[in-house]
């Protein structure tokens, strides 16, 4: 298993806790990033057949009044921009392997959302109709 963060400190202790677990550091949020850590995962690891889009960020709102732009972009950014450019990054190896899997971690607040937590909501429910042109495009890609 490979982990990846922003912390480094934070993926050292827990790579050191679990005999086996490799880490990558990674800013979703920084398409650069993205790049440069697909591109070391493939190399460092060329038989990898999954990804998880775990990371997600939520943040109180109240979109029925002026919203923190900074804030709104960070969350659509990490939440949802996150995993459509992390996947399109490892898409093509990972059609390349026997089998292999695309995890898109979402929320019950996609199906119900929040109203304080809009933006947040708006995101997860965002992830399912990707999640569902996946299933039905991608034989090897499930
Ligand atoms: N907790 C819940 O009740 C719940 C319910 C439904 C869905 N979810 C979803 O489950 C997922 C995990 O939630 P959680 O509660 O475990 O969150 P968490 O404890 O806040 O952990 C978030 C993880 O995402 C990473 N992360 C955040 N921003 C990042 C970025 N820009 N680039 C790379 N990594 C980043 C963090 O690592 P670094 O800070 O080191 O980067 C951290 O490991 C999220 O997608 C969340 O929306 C959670």
């Amino acid at each position: 298993m490979i982990i990846s963060g922003r912390r480094k400190e934070h993926l050292a202790d827990t790579v050191q806790a679990n005999p086996g677990m490799h880490a990558i550091e990674l800013n979703i949020e920084d398409p650069a990033s993205i790049a440069s850590a697909a591109r070391e995962v493939v190399t460092k690891y060329p038989m990898l057949n999954a990804l998880i889009n775990n990371a997600g960020i939520m943040h109180v709102d109240d979109v029925s009044g002026a919203i923190d732009d900074a804030v709104a972009v960070s969350t659509v950014t990490t939440n949802l921009l996150g995993p459509i450019r992390m996947t399109s990054a490892l898409v093509e190896h990972l059609k390349k392997q026997k089998a292999s899997a695309i995890i898109n971690v979402s929320s019950v607040l996609g199906f119900l959302p929040l109203a304080v937590a809009a933006v947040y909501s708006s995101t997860k429910a965002a992830l399912i109709p990707i999640r569902n042109r996946c299933v039905t495009s991608l034989r090897a890609v499930r």
